[in-house]
């Protein structure tokens, strides 16, 4: 396992599972590098447990879920949804410690989210905001994939989209993203990206979409707002409305609007599980569209998921390689910043101490 100092911190909810993964059986995760165990109850809630039995340690992912409980697959101790053992085989007293720790858990815009810091602190207002992927008004669907790099490099992915140009040049990406404008603000625990490209041609992605919706071909306004919530979640508001019919200044009724949204769970030091689903405001309708993009945005993060494990394994070849940070890195300085922000105050340190940042000129 890793041993860098882990740059994630603990009491923040993350996501698990995709709501889907979750159903009667036992199915093992590595949140933070902390084991769990996840499973369905009968009545649908959801229980989270150290996957790790009390007795030799067997992980509990390995046993067999018995109504709610947990049986070990070693010695057959059972454990309830709270952890705590209630059957010992051949004996009738329960030690009183056997219990494994539970983790608290809810379910939300279709995500299972663990907190695997201190429960006390475990505020269900603090889940981040994708509610998208479940609202009517939207359609949305998406995956999840297992990537071999720190959890940030995907933040850095996500917080400058210039990358689209040369990474995903067939698709998405034009020269007019890697050469617009953008402005950069922040709050306490959100950094927004905001880029607008007027008058532009579309790319071959959304000149296919604004075409199937609304009819349209010709020039566009072009927008991607990417807001970033401290820890690991971005959600990007994307779209195209035809050149000059208001966008810019608020009216995108001619125009079409997807989100891309991201959360990005660290495993451990230099592994995580990228969650993503692509939400549209058009053709609600179209199970078959929800398919398309759901498969065309997965081969799209092909793409950014061989730059992230190459960048990765660069990273650890030159471990005293310092990162020098141009303009376009503006939205994932602050991103950083408040992740080691958060890192800071959980070990009790000021956070005006962490990772010097040294700007562009
Ligand atoms: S290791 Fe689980 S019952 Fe013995
Ligand atoms: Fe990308």
């Amino acid at each position: 396992m890793n041993t860098t100092p882990s740059h994630f911190p603990l009491n923040a909810w993350y996501a698990a599972a995709y709501d889907v993964e979750v159903g009667r059986s036992l199915l093992a995760r590595t949140i933070c590098n902390q084991k769990m165990v996840l499973y369905r109850q009968t009545g649908g809630a959801v229980a989270a447990l150290e996957d790790a039995c009390w007795h030799r340690l067997l992980p509990l992912s390995m046993g067999r879920l018995e109504g709610d409980e947990v049986v070990c697959g070693y010695h057959g101790l059972v454990y309830n949804a709270e952890g705590r053992c209630t059957h010992m085989p051949s004996q009738e007293t329960l030690n009183p410690s056997a219990c494994v720790r539970v983790f608290p858990v809810l379910e939300k815009h279709r995500f299972i989210w663990v907190w695997p810091g201190d429960p006390a602190l475990a505020d269900p207002a603090l889940v981040p905001d994708l509610h998208w992927n479940h609202d009517p008004a939207w359609a949305a669907d998406g995956k999840m994939i297992r990537v071999q790099c720190d959890y940030r490099l995907v933040v850095d992915n996500l917080m400058d989209l210039t990358h689209e140009a040369f990474v995903h040049g067939s698709s998405i990406g034009n020269r007019a993203v890697a050469e617009a404008p953008f402005v950069a603000t922040h709050g306490e625990r959100t950094a927004v990206v905001t880029r607008w490209m007027e008058g532009i041609e579309a790319p071959p992605f959304w000149a296919g979409q604004i075409q199937q919706a609304r009819g349209y071909s010709g020039p566009v306004d072009r927008w991607q707002i990417i807001r970033f919530e401290a820890p690991c979640t971005v959600a990007i508001d994307v779209g195209v409305a035809p050149a000059g019919s208001g966008a810019p200044q608020g009216d995108r009724s001619q125009g079409v609007n997807g989100f891309v949204l991201n959360t990005i769970t660290p495993e451990t030091g230099n592994t995580c599980l990228y969650f993503w689903a692509f939400a549209r405001n058009y053709c609600l309708e179209e199970q078959r569209l929800t398919h398309q993009l759901r498969e065309g945005v997965a081969s799209i993060f092909r793409e950014d998921e061989l730059v992230l494990e190459a960048q990765q394994r660069a990273i650890e070849e030159h471990p005293d390689h310092k990162f020098y940070n141009l303009n376009i890195d503006a939205g994932a300085m602050w991103a950083r910043r408040l992740i080691d922000r958060m890192v800071e105050s959980e070990r009790g340190g000021s956070p005006s101490t962490v990772i010097p940042i040294r700007r562009a000129s």
